[in-house]
């Protein structure tokens, strides 16, 4: 799907690899809504924020109706919904039982909430506005949905039980979900990163981060966010990508802490 004029909701958009997705596919000149906590008080710290293409949704992915307000929102103001990246997303730790005792389930709970349901929850309800769009191209395309895992969805680490259990759910429900939308022509991939410089990783104590960026292969850094736009743009403009969880790591395999 070309992106040129497109419009692509992004969750998540106000900060790392949303954000570079967004100012990525910004340059593309597409057209952006970024949905978040709080975005329109938040949207003065975005680049672009003065450009007529990019609009902010206060969004949580948690609540359907937030989701679908701002839907009807960025169809009336920039147009038909073609494209979306999910990249709202949390990831506290906790052992399964710490020093504290287990792990409190309402923690549990919130991150399935956010990362899994969420991820859902605004797939469903794009996919279902998407259905009602005509087909652009001879393919039947109708739309494209790119979802966001993580590494720890294959080898989590110490600590990771609810973040890899939401991630998990991420790239597992990916093929069953292209399944049920290939027929309406909307294509779903999900891109598992490894690690990136982003203010969830750069918020993580030194002792935490520094093994990992030694674990990556090579490159040995961090990812820089642009990297993974650069993917998300791929998979959106590659018609025949479909089904797929794409790892983007540097050959990273997470130790166990
Ligand atoms: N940074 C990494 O190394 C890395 C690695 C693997 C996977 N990921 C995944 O990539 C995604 C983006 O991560 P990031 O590093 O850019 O994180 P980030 O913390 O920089 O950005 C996350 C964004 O999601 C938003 N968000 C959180 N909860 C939300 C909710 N309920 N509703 C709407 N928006 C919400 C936040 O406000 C924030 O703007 C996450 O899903 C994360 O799990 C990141």
């Amino acid at each position: 799907m070309k992106i040129e004029n497109t419009v692509v909701v992004v969750t998540g958009g106000l900060s790392g690899l949303g954000n570079a997705c967004v100012e990525y596919l910004l340059n593309l000149r597409a057209k952006v809504a970024i949905f978040d906590l709080n975005a329109e008080t938040s949207k003065m710290s975005v680049e672009h924020a003065a450009t007529d293409d990019l609009i902010f949704c206060d969004v949580d992915v948690t609540n359907a109706e937030m989701i679908r307000l701002a839907i009807s929102r960025v169809t009336a103001e920039l147009g038909d919904i073609r494209a979306c990246i999910n990249c709202a997303g949390i990831a506290p730790g906790g052992k399964t039982v710490g020093r504290n005792g287990a792990l409190a389930i309402e923690k549990f709970i919130n991150v399935l909430n956010i990362n899994l349901i969420g991820t859902f929850n605004v797939t469903r309800l794009i996919a279902e506005s998407m259905s009602r769009l005509s087909p652009i191209d001879d393919d039947g395309h109708r739309g494209v949905i790119v979802n966001t895992a993580s590494v720890a969805a294959f080898d989590g680490q110490i600590g990771q039980a609810a973040y890899a259990a939401s991630k998990g759910g991420v790239a597992s429900m990916t093929l069953p979900i292209a399944r049920d939308l290939g027929p309406i022509g909307i294509r779903v991939n999900t891109i598992a990163p490894g690690v990136f410089g982003t203010p969830m990783m750069l918020g993580m104590h030194e002792d935490v981060r520094k093994p990992l960026e030694k674990a990556v292969q090579f490159p040995k850094r961090l990812g820089y966010p642009v990297e993974f736009a650069k993917m998300a743009a791929h998979v959106i403009d590659n018609n025949y990508l479909n089904g797929e969880v794409i790892r983007l790591d540097g050959g990273i395999r997470m130790a166990p802490k």
